[in-house]
């Protein structure tokens, strides 16, 4: 019995690691992306050879893999064929490895199956939580990658933000002490210069993106859950046809 207790005890705490994905411990936004959504992941893919092939790659992808979310060969070529000189070839990053830690302290990571290692939610707070930070080497930090190595590539789309603490006060108008000899504070964000796009267009173009990051860890998902889909109803309609079968055969018994 105190092994089966124990053997519960860690793989709880090991399923509960994942739960704590992001490292500040400051709660994740919910990504609301759907992968089904064609539109979504092609103004994703847009967005991702647009902003992010100049530093990473995505090694595993083929350009021609985006004929499964509805592009044609044609459009790949013309719209988002920056990095190569044919469809199938890999989304591969104009920087080595080694410039990338030249320039920026750290390499830039393959993207290929981020989302499969941080999640969609984790994505989706970080792409959005950039901030003004003047004591980093780029001039930006972020609220789930402390001191993250990235600059705000997205930041002429969703404006400057700075941080700010603020003592909470209670109803009086006094500062509400921690218990700890301090005073309580709450963060803020504050924008201090607009982007061209709107809170809300920002969520929307980060969202896409996350999609298409979450699709291309797993391109073969929208597929897996088509078939998925037709197995169940083809079974479903062999069980009524089975009940029917069944209900025949034993008419004349009675
Ligand atoms: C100017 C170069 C540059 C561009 C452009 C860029 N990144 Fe980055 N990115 C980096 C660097 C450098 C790191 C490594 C940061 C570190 O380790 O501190 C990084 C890290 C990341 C990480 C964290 C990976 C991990 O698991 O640790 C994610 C996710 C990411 N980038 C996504 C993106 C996306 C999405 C885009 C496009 C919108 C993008 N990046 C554009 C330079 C860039």
């Amino acid at each position: 019995m105190k092994k089966i207790l124990a053997l519960f005890a860690f793989v709880s705490a090991v399923l509960g690691t994942g739960a704590f994905a992001s490292e500040a411990g400051v709660k994740l936004d919910h990504a609301p992306i759907n992968v089904g959504d064609m539109a979504s992941l092609q103004s994703g893919a847009r967005s991702f050879v647009n902003y992010c092939l100049n530093c990473h790659s995505a090694s595993m992808q083929r350009y021609n893999r985006l004929r499964d979310i509805g592009l044609t060969d044609e459009q790949i070529k013309d719209n988002l064929l920056f990095t190569a000189d044919k469809v199938g070839e890999m989304m591969t990053s104009g920087m080595t490895r080694k410039d990338g830690k030249e320039w920026f302290g750290a390499a830039p990571p393959d993207l290929s199956v981020v989302a499969r290692s941080r999640g969609a939610d984790w994505l989706y707070t970080y792409l959005r939580g950039f901030y003004r930070d003047s004591s980093t080497t780029t001039g930006w930090n972020n609220v789930v990658f402390d001191r993250v190595a990235m600059p705000h590539v997205l930041w002429q789309l969703q404006g400057e933000r700075v941080r700010k603490e603020e003592s909470l006060k209670d109803a009086e108008g006094k500062e509400i002490e921690d218990g700890h000899g301090g005073v309580r504070k709450v963060v803020k964000f504050e924008t201090v210069a607009p982007g061209s796009m709107s809170g809300s267009e920002y969520d929307v173009m980060v969202r896409d993106l996350v999609n298409y990051l979450v699709w291309m860890g797993e391109p073969n998902q929208v597929l897996r859950k088509q078939v998925g889909f037709w197995v169940l109803f083809v079974l479903g309609i062999m069980i009524a046809l089975v009940g029917l079968l069944k209900s025949a055969f034993w008419k004349d018994v009675h």
